[in-house]
Parts: structure tokens; C-alpha cells; sequence
């Protein structure tokens, strides 16, 4: 088979073990010839790939960011946006596309399945918040990123009195910020899914301080709100070719409010591209492993229109429809559980 691979949205660690997964096993045991497209949808509209064989795919399995290069391009943003990417197909004579992304690129790929074509996804997103699967690659980069951010910066509000607010990415999930705030030992973590009265965020710091304990970590997920303010902090008024704004900024307000309310000092740390950076977690190189791997025998199986997922511990294959549009949130449960050590 002739099949073409593309990376689009965020970059994620991971992302070239997928694509290692899937050339593999594509050239060595099928017998497939694999191109990739550069910079997501941009390189299908303009027809820029390059062939992936197994000299490509030597080493990167360690390397974060993508050898393919990403973009947040939406197709129908453009003139005859989807035309253009059946007439790649065509050009390249591809017998399949694999998406790797998240609710964007895979909302595009459902689109072009639709049309007719033969697509298969792999969800991807460091928020993991994809409905559909359990779990995404890059996510656990991305806590231990964070969580060793949180340990250094707890000798350091120890050792002034003084709190600190962590902000972590997670546009309409609280992921990152439940399990690095679990794992770093966080006093409050604040997430979308609840939005926040600061006079009882402020109640829980002080009782910390009445109990002899100076200082204080608050971790906040991006995409957290007060309670009494409908939109998320964004940085500037531009969107990106899919609508999203750009989020950041809750927690100077958030600190500021601490620091006004309480009289405690307090200082603010964006963790910001730095959970994306870098190279993926063992734990993230095997599942993006096992997805590249999932993907190419989904392509050999004729699962289109379909996701590599993961159920409990097995990849599995779900409806691309049934993967989108539907935020995945954080387990009440374990929100409630990070709560116990609050305050
Ligand atoms: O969607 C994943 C994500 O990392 C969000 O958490 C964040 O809001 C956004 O991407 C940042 O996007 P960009 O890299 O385009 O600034």
C-alpha cells in the first residue's frame, strides 16, 4: 500500500515514536510505502511531503517535537481546502492518510472520511482530554515536567513564606494540574471543569498558615476561571484557524488576588511550552509505539473512518465520530481525592 502520514495541532512528545511505529511496521512488514506530510494539513493543501522509510526513523524515537513538522491549519479555511487534499490523494496515489492530532485534525479527517477517503487517527493531545480512548501519549511528559517543577519550586516558597502559583497547561481539562498537583503534594489545584471562589481559595491558604505552614503551592490548569467571570484569561484577541484563542494569564490574576486578600507574598511560574518540550517519558514512547504500531494495521485491517485507542490496557479501534467534539473531563472521583490534601 501507498499511505501518507501527517502531525498536526500541538506538538506533543510521543510524536515520533507514533511515526516510527507506523513506518516499521509498514515497510518492513507490509511492504508499504509511507510518505509524511509537512506542517499537518498545511503540507497536504500544498502537496509537501517526504518519503518515510526505515533510514528516516533511525533515532527518533528519544526526540520530542515531530520530524514532520505541525500546524494548527484548517483546511476549510482555505479555497478548496478539501479538494485539494483529495487531489494529493490522488496525485500521490494513496491508498490511506494517518492523522496523528487531536479534536481538530482528527474533526478534519472524520470530514474526509465522509468524502470517501481512507483515514485512520491517532489521538494526540498533552491536555488529554480526547474522548475515546483513556489515554493519551505526551500526557505523562507533560506531569513529569510539571511535578518536577513543582518539588523545586516548594524549597523555594518554603524558604521565603511565600506562595506560588504554578500554572499548567489544559485548555478545557484539568489533567495536568489534578495529577501533577497530586504528585508534587499541591495545597489547591484549580481546574476548567470547576470554576474557582477565590474567597474559599483564599480560606484554604489561610488555614495552612494557621496551622504553621508558611507556604504554598497552588497549581492552576490554563484554562481555570473565577466563578464569577464567564470567559477563560487569554493572552491578546487572536484565534487560531480552528476558533481556539490563545490561553494564559489566570494565575498573575489569581496571585494578585491572593496577595490582596491574604497580605501573603506570592509569585507566579508559567510552565507554559516547557510540558511539551523535550524528550517523551518511557511510558509515553511505548504507548506512542503502540498506537504507530495499532494505526498501520488499522490501515491493513480497512478500520477507516476510525481511532487507535486505548481501553484499559488494550489498543483497540473507536469511531472517529464517537472520539469528537466531547471534552474528556476529569474523573470527579479523583478530583475529589486531590481535594483531601487541600488547604
Ligand atoms: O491543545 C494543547 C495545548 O497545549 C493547550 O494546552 C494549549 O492551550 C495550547 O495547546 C497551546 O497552543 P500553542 O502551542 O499553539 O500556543
Amino acid at each position: 500500500m501507498r499511505i501518507g502520514v501527517l502531525t498536526g495541532g500541538g506538538d506533543c512528545p510521543g510524536l515520533n515514536a507514533v511515526i516510527r511505529g507506523i513506518v516499521r511496521k509498514g515497510t518492513m512488514f507490509y511492504g508499504d510505502s509511507v510518505i509524511g506530510f509537512l506542517e499537518g494539513w498545511r503540507g497536504v493543501l500544498e502537496n509537501r511531503y517526504q518519503p518515510l522509510d526505515i533510514d528516516t526513523i533511525a533515532g527518533i524515537i528519544f526526540r520530542g517535537g515531530t520530524i514532520l513538522r505541525t500546524s494548527r491549519t484548517n483546511p476549510a479555511k482555505y479555497e478548496n481546502g478539501m479538494e485539494r487534499i483529495k487531489g494529493a490523494f490522488q496525485t500521490n496515489q494513496l491508498d490511506a492518510l494517518i492523522a496523528i492530532g487531536g479534536d481538530d485534525t482528527l474533526g478534519v479527517a472524520q470530514k474526509l472520511f465522509q468524502a470517501g477517503l481512507n483515514v485512520v487517527g491517532v489521538p494526540k493531545t498533552i491536555d488529554n482530554d480526547l474522548s475515546g480512548t483513556d489515554y493519551c501519549f505526551g500526557f505523562d511528559t507533560a506531569v513529569m515536567i510539571a511535578t518536577e517543577a513543582i518539588d523545586r519550586l516548594h524549597t523555594t516558597a518554603e524558604a521565603h513564606n511565600r506562595i506560588m502559583v504554578v500554572e499548567v497547561m489544559g485548555r478545557d481539562a484539568g489533567w495536568i494540574a489534578t495529577y501533577s498537583g497530586i504528585a508534587g503534594g499541591a495545597d489547591v489545584i484549580l481546574i476548567p471543569e470547576k470554576p474557582f471562589d477565590i474567597e474559599q481559595v483564599c480560606d484554604l491558604l489561610k488555614h495552612r498558615h494557621a496551622r504553621g505552614k508558611y507556604f504554598s503551592i497552588v497549581v492552576v490548569a490554563e484554562g481555570a476561571r473565577f466563578a464569577n467571570e464567564a470567559e477563560q484569561a487569554t493572552q491578546g484577541k487572536t484565534r487560531d484557524e480552528f476558533g481556539h484563542a490563545r490561553l494564559g494569564g489566570i494565575s498573575s490574576r489569581l496571585s494578585e488576588e491572593i496577595e490582596r486578600r491574604t497580605g501573603y507574598e506570592s509569585r507566579v511560574v508559567i510552565l507554559g511550552h516547557i510540558q511539551r518540550g523535550g524528550t517523551p517519558t518511557a511510558f509515553d514512547r511505548v504507548l506512542a509505539t503502540r498506537y504507530g504500531v495499532q494505526a498501520i494495521d488499522m490501515v491493513h485491517r480497512g478500520e477507516f473512518g476510525k481511532m487507535a485507542a486505548l481501553r484499559g490496557q488494550q489498543l483497540t479501534a473507536v469511531p472517529l465520530n464517537e472520539a469528537l467534539g466531547v471534552n474528556r473531563k476529569v474523573d470527579p472521583e479523583l478530583y475529589e481525592l486531590a481535594s483531601v490534601f487541600f488547604g
